[in-house]
């Protein structure tokens, strides 16, 4: 699968399958491409060439109806939480399914019950996002995820903005809701301790590709200097180089440095 913006490639051939109960860790430099490959597991992108399969199901050429049913097989746990701040936890977690199905309020005020349950966060309905902590917030948008027990996962940097024991707490989290739902999880990060402590599986972006896939162990063990360079969080070696990551550091206020340090 490939995916330009104009004449910008972001990704290029990028293969990759997952399967229930594994938690595929997306590994890579900001900018190189993580969310974009988010955004195209969910269709809210369109590849530019190849495709995305829903269990099995091609995303591309479905109508919107078709799309929003495939969709709710997906949950999706945003960056920065991403929940409406003038809505409680109990409408946050309500809008997918007033929205998307036609279930009763009844039924969905004790499936948000089950869900904020499952995250710890039992009784917060009344809440605003506002009155919560960032653990809290994420715990929450989590269990909005989960609202339609969905097959796949997605996180987005779940530990951005975190301090790192928090970040620890929801990193149990995700390992524990993977296991109890056997959902299928894919959870991008640059964060290395979160990375090797979340994934049965990790894969590595650069330059627009996979450069390597398969088991944290490997990952360890790899030669390969950009994978050694990236999860030491050296820098020396070839990250850094090139001309596009000089462009990058521009857009982010630390530097190329700073960028790549542990947050
Ligand atoms: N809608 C868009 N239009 C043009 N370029 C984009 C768009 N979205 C992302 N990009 C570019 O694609 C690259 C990858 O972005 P992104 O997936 O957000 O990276 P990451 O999540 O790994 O930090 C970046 O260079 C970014 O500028
Ligand atoms: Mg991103």
């Amino acid at each position: 699968m490939a995916l330009r913006f104009g004449e910008k490639t972001v990704l290029d051939g990028v293969n990759l399958e997952v399967w229930p109960g594994e938690r595929l860790v997306v590994m890579g430099q900001s900018g190189s491409g993580k969310s974009t490959l988010l955004r195209l597991i969910l269709g809210i992108l369109i590849p530019t060439a190849g495709e995305v399969r829903l269990s099995g199901r091609k995303l591309s050429g479905l109508s919107r109806r078709q799309l929003n049913e495939i969709r709710q097989r997906v949950g999706m746990v945003y960056q920065y939480s991403a929940l409406i701040s003038s809505l409680s936890v109990r409408d946050n977690l309500a809008l997918p399914l007033e929205e998307l199905t036609r279930k009763k309020r009844d039924e969905i005020d004790q499936l948000i019950g089950e869900k904020l349950e499952s995250v710890g966060m039992s009784g917060a309905e009344t809440k605003l996002p506002s009155e919560l902590s960032g653990g809290m917030r994420k715990r929450v948008s989590l269990a909005r995820a989960l609202m339609n027990e969905p097959e796949l996962v997605l996180y987005d940097e779940p530990s951005a903005g975190l301090d790192p024991v928090i970040s620890t707490v929801i990193d149990e989290l995700i390992i524990s809701t993977s296991e109890r739902t056997r959902a299928a999880s894919v959870i991008v990060t640059h964060e290395m301790e979160s990375a090797f402590r979340v994934a049965t599986r990790m894969a590595m972006l650069y330059q627009g590709k996979i450069i390597l896939d398969g088991k944290p162990e490997e990952f360890k063990e790899s030669k390969d200097p950009v994978v050694a360079q990236f999860i030491a969080g050296s820098t020396e070696g070839p990250i850094g180089e090139g001309i596009e990551d000089e462009r990058k550091a521009e857009d982010n206020p630390r530097g190329r440095r700073g960028r790549r340090r542990r947050e």
